[in-house]
């Protein structure tokens, strides 16, 4: 499906091995898109250094989300792969379109807030300019889908007011991006607070993981007595059928919640059939994981051509930014 054209843009933080939210919140939305138009999906490193990393583990992380992106089934022949430290043009659109946003609004965010308090240590510039290198992620392609979780709107905001601000003082340029919702938009914490995410201990089922582990991650969701009596509208239990929901169906989850209703449930019973779906899913993926693992180098010999579209592609744009903004040009 690829033309130069670009107009799905989507990443993930290259933190290691992708979990079920990043499956469902980006990576399926994306293999739904990549058959109809020509999409660029990356795996975002810079963006990944701007909380505490392991720099010697950073090349491996990054491997390995892009090796879950193509095991999950996204495809090199129809989809461009980024990593995004290999287009460097990120960063420099990034710091020209840093010059058309307030510091006090990017304070503000939800994000720059959470992440403040989660690592007091680490407050850097690079963490308070997350969503600016975002918004030029983006706009770097001129892509107008990104499939993303709904906790991404805000960057979304963020992205369309720096494009308009852009366009209003130097001229239309840029399109402004919506987001792709997709059916897992929001995938749930195991632990019953906030979303499913690799910075919160005990939160997450990786896509590599074995039935058993999956098994043993459940087994640990608090739960309650079962019923019979009022459904939660919240916390662990209510997060554990949004789980059911998703793999195993809207029809199941109501069930279930039907019989917690009127004569109670067994979580053992519940568990393990929810395992065993979310199983019979990664399964395949999990085959084919291991296929690509055999051949890295391929990999990453298809990484470096990708890269080298990018780059030309980008630079179109950056030179095209440049000129719009009065720069010299020799
Ligand atoms: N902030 C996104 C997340 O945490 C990752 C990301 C960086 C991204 N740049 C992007 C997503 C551009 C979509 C488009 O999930």
């Amino acid at each position: 499906m690829f033309n130069s054209k670009i107009q799905v843009y989507s990443g993930t933080r290259a933190t290691g091995r992708l979990h079920l939210g990043n499956y469902l919140g980006m990576v399926k939305g994306a293999i739904e898109l990549q058959n109809k138009y020509s999409c660029v999906y990356s795996v975002v490193d810079l963006h990944a250094i701007t909380t505490p990393y392991d720099k010697d583990r950073l090349e491996e992380n990054t491997l390995n989300v892009v090796l879950d992106y193509l095991a999950a089934g996204l495809n090199p022949e129809k989809s461009l792969i980024e990593v995004q430290s290999l287009v460097p043009q990120h960063m420099e659109l990034a710091y020209y379109l840093g010059t058309l946003y307030p510091v006090s609004r990017l304070e503000d965010l939800p994000t720059y807030k959470e992440k403040k308090a989660q690592f007091p240590k680490y407050v850097n510039m690079g963490l308070l300019y997350y969503p600016v290198l975002m918004a030029a992620d983006v706009l770097l392609y001129k892509a107008s889908l990104v499939p993303v979780g709904v906790d991404q709107e805000p960057h979304l905001e963020v992205m369309r007011e720096i494009a308009r601000n852009f366009n209003r003082q130097y001229g239309e340029t840029f399109v402004q991006p919506q987001r792709f919702a997709t059916k897992g938009e929001y995938v749930p914490s195991l632990t019953g607070e906030g979303k499913m995410s690799k910075t919160r201990e005990g939160s997450f089922i990786n896509l590599t993981d074995s039935l058993e582990e999956i098994k043993n991650k459940l087994a640990k969701v608090p739960t309650d007595n079962g019923g019979p009596g009022k459904f939660p509208t919240s916390g662990p239990v209510h997060n554990l059928f949004k789980l059911v929901e998703l793999f195993e169906g809207k029809g199941e989850a109501e069930e279930y919640k039907h019989r917690y209703q009127v004569s109670g449930i067994r979580y053992q019973d519940v568990k393990k059939e929810l395992a065993e779906a979310i199983f019979k899913e990664l399964e395949p993926i999990q085959d084919k994981r291991r296929e690509l693992e055999k051949d890295t180098d391929s990999v990453k010999q298809m990484l470096s051509e990708h890269s080298k579209k990018l780059r030309a592609i980008a630079q179109e744009t950056v030179e095209e930014v440049k000129e719009k903004m009065g720069f010299i040009n020799i």
